[in-house]
């Protein structure tokens, strides 16, 4: 071989190197905005832990906004929010075993009240909520 083809030759390498590459990045580029950062990959990782620190300062107030399909309708069965009757032989029971219900969850109670962001305090500030305003 000699100097000009093998000058040649890297020339090619190169181009095809370099063409690998960007076709590599526009792969990238293309990629829906969903696909890049799954739930689980380390990029969501920072996502989830500001998250829960901004959870971390829900009131119960705002964490009833989510029991409030059931609790504010009294659909399944549940204690509607604000009702003395259906609440009073429930708070009888004691706090330990409503918070103990709301995060295990109890007959069509489901577990966390479905809220499956939330702390165990939030919850429990969600039945402090409920039942403060329910007697
Ligand atoms: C899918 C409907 C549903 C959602 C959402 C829901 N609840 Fe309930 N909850 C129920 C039902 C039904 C009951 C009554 C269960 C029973 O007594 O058999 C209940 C009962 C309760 C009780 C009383 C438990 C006891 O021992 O008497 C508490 C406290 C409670 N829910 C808290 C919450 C909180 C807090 C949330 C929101 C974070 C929530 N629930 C969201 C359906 C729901």
């Amino acid at each position: 071989m000699n100097m000009k083809l093998s000058t040649l030759a890297l020339a090619g390498v190169l181009a095809a190197f370099s063409l690998a590459v960007s076709a590599e990045s526009l792969e990238e580029r293309i990629q829906p905005v969903g696909k890049t950062c799954m739930a689980g990959d380390e990029c969501a990782a920072a996502v989830q832990v500001a998250d829960a620190g901004a959870s971390a300062s829900r009131s119960g107030e705002e964490i009833y906004q989510k029991c409030s399909a059931c609790h504010g309708t009294g659909a399944a069965g549940a204690p509607k929010f604000g009702d003395k009757d259906a609440w009073a032989p429930r708070i009888a029971k004691g706090k330990e075993t409503l918070y103990t219900h709301a995060l295990n969850g109890f007959n069509g109670m489901p577990a966390k009240g479905l809220c499956f962001d939330c702390s165990e305090e939030e919850i429990k500030g969600a039945v402090d909520y409920m039942t403060s305003k329910s007697q």
